[in-house]
């Protein structure tokens, strides 16, 4: 029996459920999208410039996803900021999610200082922790998201009130479909490359099988799928505790290509993972093509993977969903607890006494 069809291996080497949390994405979106439409909201008195969204980490990533998810829908500008520091065209023109799932952030927490400071209307999405008290303190919103997950385990919670709170401030049309679609994606994902799913049908275990001692490089077919590709090397560091490496089409065809060039042992550790979302036009499928030729035909292996649905969001969370699992099938094939990030906490820990 291939070691991933085991179902015993899970209890050893997932004793927090990881894998398990990650299976529930879409029950979270649809959980995170009624938080979101109940939350209390502070109220905008005009339309504002631009909206920020400050986090770190597994916090962060929901940001890029959204900003990438509404595209051009949206009718102002969204930075993510991944800092202490604020720019400076932040004030009272400005919204302010701030978005740190221990609500502890070092970071997150100067830069919603600095969002109060400068005037802006905040609104923190967080379990608790000092941010909720600075937020409300601040006369700021505060959506309260459910408690015990690994911070990047609560991507739905982190992300989807996110989008409730864009959609009752009026900056955008209503994405009620747009998450109904996107968590029946994600459900299909999980349902199809779930432990139970032997590895001969699973696409999920498949990859990963192919993946230790490897380094992956994850490259989105389009800008538009960047943020997945960036969550699927955060997944890779953090789940399967190995490096990762992340870029986008057409954008990697003017540098990153050239990087081919290393040497053969260098490339020899390196698989290519190319997300796709099913419809990049033939212009820029040819262009994958030719650089695979050219240039990955020198890596360890190269895999496609696709995303699902016919919205944005829903081609997002679905490669999420599916690189979730195969960094937590990685972890386990390599006997690693995907839970602990002890690299990540010793930081914080060391930061915060000599601060
Ligand atoms: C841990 C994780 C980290 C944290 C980051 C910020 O699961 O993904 O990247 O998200 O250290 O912490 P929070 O999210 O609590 O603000």
């Amino acid at each position: 029996m291939l070691r991933l069809d085991d179902a015993s291996l899970y209890a050893s080497c997932d004793p927090s459920g990881m894998l398990h949390t990650a299976l529930g994405l879409s029950r979270q979106v649809r959980d995170a999208w009624e938080i979101g439409r109940a939350a209390r909201l502070p109220a905008l008195s005009r339309s504002p410039a631009h909206v920020v969204v400050a986090g770190m980490g597994g916090s962060a990533i929901g940001g890029d996803l959204l900003a990438a998810a509404l595209g051009t829908r949206l009718p102002v500008p969204l930075a993510v900021v991944r800092d202490s520091r604020l720019p400076r065209y932040v004030g009272p023109e400005s919204v302010v999610i701030a978005t740190s799932y221990s609500g502890e952030t070092e970071e997150t927490l100067a830069a919603t200082a600095e969002a109060q400071r400068a005037g802006a209307t905040v609104l923190a999405i967080t379990s608790g922790g000092r941010l909720a008290e600075m937020a409300a303190r601040g006369g700021g919103g505060v959506v309260r998201i459910p408690a015990g997950f690994a911070p990047r385990a609560a991507l739905g919670y982190l992300m989807v009130p996110a989008l409730a709170a864009l959609e009752r401030w009026g900056l955008v049309d209503s994405c009620a479909e747009d998450v109904e679609e996107a968590a029946r994606v994600a459900e299909e994902v999980a349902s199809e490359s779930g432990p139970a799913v032997p590895t001969a049908r699973n696409p999920a275990k498949r990859l990963a099988q192919e993946l230790p001692g490897r380094i992956p490089a994850v490259y989105a077919g389009s800008p538009e799928l960047e943020a997945a590709a960036r969550r699927w090397k955060c997944q890779f560091n953090e789940n399967s505790k190995t490096l990762a490496a992340w870029n986008a089409f057409p954008e990697l065809t003017h540098n990153e290509t050239v990087g081919w060039g290393a040497p053969p042992e260098v490339r020899a550790v390196v698989s290519v993972i190319v997300l796709l979302g099913g419809d990049e036009p033939e212009r820029a499928l040819r262009r994958i093509r030719v650089t695979t030729e050219l240039a990955f035909r020198h890596a360890a292996g190269t895999h496609e993977v696709r995303g699902r649905g016919r919205r944005v969001l829903s081609r997002l969370l679905s490669l999420v969903q599916l690189g979730d699992l195969v960094s937590i099938y990685l972890a386990c094939l390599r006997g690693i607890d995907p839970t602990p990030v002890e690299a990540i906490e010793t930081v914080k820990r060391r930061m915060r006494d000599e601060a």
